[in-house]
């Protein structure tokens, strides 16, 4: 958890209102020799244990009245497998620093439990462990990454985790076939620590890069496994951890962590997730935007120590946090999840495929029942969350290549938590991309009140027809609920002709199109 930053006292003042009903264009650069993909792994997801995430949200255990496979429940593994989720992180966060994960393998009766300290004190029963999570990766057809303790375990510990899951025989080995498990399981992706300048240890970066480089002396590459080594990157602005870091430890990593969060404040209050005003809706937009900012400096950074770009920059943890729902556990961080929401989402997946050269993975935190959800559960019953529904929609633009774009719109002035300097939010994003001979488009159009014409020369396509999906709702506040109509969900989208070589997009107030271009 981050310390607190400072409480600004000019909680949003009026956002500046953009002109009156809005025309955006949009071109695109239909450049057929562009190799720049936008990585599959943008779309990961995160499992934490922490609150209902892991326990309720994606297992119940077999022994289960909730129908589910093995423990996992079926509700949840179906809906999760629309996503074509790329990677699953697990299993924290600030949990995976005072995780053990010899507690989670072996016969269940005999795991001994342990207080989730971070996370309300809940007290961890270990069920889920090693073989429940990466058979969950299996049957979810993602990749796994783990993240592993520095802060309270040591260098054996983790080295002998890695070899537990990728060697074909030795002790380790021979421990997980006791357990059930014959074959070896692929682990490509390391983290080393999470969050190590606070919940995972509370390091110096100086300190912190010298064991990020003992360790990775020790995790090694069993049978053909090849390990993706992930240094605990910094938070947010904090730019001299990237710059000690990659100054003292570049060679040693194939990847460095972001996380950024859409938040106001790290104390209290946050602001609810459901009962907002249109100021608060505006600044979220804004900050979660300001990413492509933080982004682009730790990436000037990281171009200094590794100009040809061999280190990804993995934003690991990214989505809204706000004020738990009333009535729910403290320490659960457990959220409801609005069109607003899913406005972040689609603004902040845009900002990752501007970066296809640097940011490689980016994992949403969470995947239930956890800040940005994407399913939300209460016993037997799920919602999908207006989120979700993004991910959904824009699931075609995993690993396509990606088409540059300029766009002249509109923009706001939206107040900032941490600077006099207002941001800049503009009417219309976007983002473009291209796989087997396939277009896809998505816009977005922030305003609240008025409809956006958006014009975007496609003459040299020779585009056969058009179709579109739309995520809107009558209210910016408007969310799925349990037992109700699903409130904010995938319709069709009719409003995108093409004319004279220009394809004119009808984009409503406050919403999301994908459009999907046939040649
Ligand atoms: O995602 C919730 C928490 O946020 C994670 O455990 C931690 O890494 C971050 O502070």
């Amino acid at each position: 958890m981050k310390k607190a930053l400072l409480a600004a006292a000019i909680f949003l003042a009026a956002a500046t209102s953009a002109s009156a009903k809005g025309s955006a264009s949009v071109s695109v650069e239909w450049n057929p020799f562009s190799t720049d993909t936008i990585m599959p792994e943008i779309y990961g997801q995160f499992a934490e244990h922490l609150g209902t995430c892991i326990y309720g949200g994606l297992w119940v255990g077999p022994d289960s009245d909730i129908p589910n496979t093995d423990g996992y429940r079926n509700d949840v593994l179906d809906a999760l497998r629309q996503l074509h989720i790329p990677v699953m992180r697990w299993p924290g966060g600030c949990f995976a620093d005072e995780y053990h994960w010899m507690d989670g393998i072996g016969p269940k009766a005999g795991r001994p439990r342990m207080v989730n300290n971070n996370w309300g004190g809940t007290v961890e029963d270990n069920s889920f462990g090693t073989h429940e999570f990466f058979n969950l990766c299996e049957l979810l057809g993602c990749e796994p990454y783990l993240s592993g303790n520095v802060g309270s375990g040591t260098v054996e510990e983790l080295a002998k985790w890695v070899e537990y899951i990728t060697a074909e025989d030795g002790p380790m080995a021979t421990l997980r076939k006791k357990n059930g498990r014959q074959k070896p399981w692929h682990l490509k992706y390391l983290g080393v620590g999470n969050e190590s300048w606070g919940c995972g240890g509370d390091m110096l970066p100086e300190y912190y890069a010298d064991l990020f480089r003992r360790y990775g002396v020790y995790c090694r590459n069993y049978d053909g496994n090849r390990l993706f080594k992930i240094a605990s990157g910094a938070s947010d602005y904090d730019y001299r951890w990237t710059e000690v870091l990659m100054k003292k430890a570049a060679s040693k990593m194939d990847g460095i962590s972001l996380h950024y969060y859409t938040v106001f404040s790290w104390s209290e209050p946050k602001g609810s997730a459901i009962d907002f005003t249109a100021d608060q809706y505006y600044w979220a937009l804004a900050k979660c935007l300001e990413i492509e900012k933080v982004i682009k400096h730790h990436a000037t950074i990281m171009d200094v120590y590794d100009p040809s770009k061999r280190v990804a920059l993995m934003v690991d943890e990214w989505g809204t946090w706000w004020d738990e729902e009333p009535g729910s556990i403290k320490g659960h961080l457990y959220q409801q999840n609005s069109m607003r929401d899913a406005m972040v989402a689609a603004l902040s997946l845009n900002v990752f495929h501007k970066f296809t050269d640097r940011v490689r993975m980016a994992n949403i935190a969470q995947v239930a029942n956890v800040l940005q959800s994407m399913v939300l559960t209460k016993g037997p019953e799920m919602v999908l969350t207006p989120t979700y529904y993004v991910f959904k929609m824009y699931a075609p633009h995993q690993g396509a290549r990606v088409l540059p774009l300029d766009i002249k719109c509109d923009s706001r002035q939206v107040p900032s938590e941490r600077s006099s300097k207002p941001r800049t939010l503009p009417t219309v994003s976007a983002t473009a991309s291209e796989k087997d001979g396939v277009i896809t488009i998505s816009l977005t159009n922030v305003d609240l009140k008025e409809a956006c014409e958006v014009n975007i020369p496609v003459e040299s396509l020779k585009v056969k027809s058009v179709s579109g999906e739309i995520l809107t709702a009558p209210d910016m506040t408007a969310y799925n609920d349990f037992g109700k109509p699903e409130a904010v969900t995938l319709k069709p989208f009719n409003g995108a002709k093409t004319t004279s070589g220009t394809l004119k997009v009808d984009l409503p107030a406050m919403s999301i199109v994908t459009l999907t271009l046939q040649k």
